[in-house]
């Protein structure tokens, strides 16, 4: 475990007021939050993509608070000191204000997050106004909203039409309106990208995914990096070093390994003093 003082959101607004860029990644495992908080991450989210990249789903609609919170609770346990934000997943916000502020409370009191993040524009105005009147700070997340993939067109840039991104500035500015500390802009053009950051101003912390450089911080899907989802890589993911593909190498030089015997050897198991192990063979009436 890092000896860093666990980060606060006065940590956050001084590191974007200093104009020093906020590192965010996506966590959903002990071990991995355990590397995260060594590695000095500022923000961990507990995504909901965690349906494709841990269980195997085709989008991340199957997800449950239940799956969400068993995540988010590893990850706190591997990571006390990183800001942790717990996505609210499919239907846990979207039908009325009051499941969304209970949702968001179960991630607070079961696993220890300091923030919720949710998708939407204006039309989750109330349900973020709600939410941070119970003292839950919230994160936007606009552009590609997974979520709403299927009436997005698929995963594909959003805002790349001026009317298109117009309504995504138009939504950021409802959300900071709402009381948002931060927004994700997913696969937004980088021009509109900086200039909601610079609409944003002192208010909300704004962090890019694949939407360019001119946000208060980056995030990247932590599987992207790795090379650990075999099924996609998206084009902006960077990966810094392939897992994956160390893994599959030391997978299959284990069964080579086993097949001609050539693990185990004796550093890889265990015996017994020879005295025990005569007087065993006597208990057992061998010989
Ligand atoms: O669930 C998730 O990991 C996300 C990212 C796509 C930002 O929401």
């Amino acid at each position: 475990m890092s000896d860093r003082k666990k980060l606060t959101l006065g940590t956050l607004f001084k590191k974007k007021n200093d104009g020093v860029p906020i590192t965010m990644l996506t966590c959903y495992d002990y071990p991995t939050a355990c590397f995260q908080d060594d590695a000095g991450i500022d923000m961990v989210l507990v995504g909901d993509s965690l349906g494709m990249t841990m269980l195997g789903y085709d989008s991340t609609l199957p997800v449950t608070m239940a799956d969400m919170i068993r995540h988010a609770q590893a990850v706190r346990r591997g990571n006390p000191k990183s800001w942790l934000i717990g996505d609210m997943p499919y239907m846990t916000y979207q039908p009325s204000v009051e499941d969304a502020i209970r949702n968001a409370g179960r991630f607070m009191a079961e696993a220890a997050t300091d923030a919720i993040k949710l998708e939407g524009g204006r039309e989750m105005a109330d349900r973020i106004v709600g939410i941070v009147a119970a003292g839950i700070p919230v994160m936007g997340h606009l552009g590609l909203t997974p979520q709403s993939a299927s009436a997005l067109g698929g995963f594909r840039v959003q805002g790349k039409g001026a009317m298109q991104a117009k309504k995504i500035y138009d939504d950021a500015q409802a959300l900071i309106d709402a009381g948002v500390f931060a927004i994700l802009l997913e696969m937004v053009p980088d021009r509109v990208c900086k200039l909601i950051t610079e609409m944003a101003g002192q208010d909300c912390i704004i962090i890019s995914l694949g939407s360019g450089p001119d946000a208060d911080g980056q995030l990247l899907i932590y599987h992207d990096m790795f090379g650990l989802y075999p099924k996609f890589k998206p084009r902006m993911a960077k990966v810094y070093g392939d897992a994956g593909k160390v893994i599959l190498d030391g997978l299959k030089s284990y069964a080579d390994e086993v097949m001609d015997g050539a693990f185990p050897q004796p550093e890889n198991w265990f015996g017994m003093a020879d005295s025990e192990y005569d007087e065993l063979v006597k208990l057992l009436g061998k010989k």
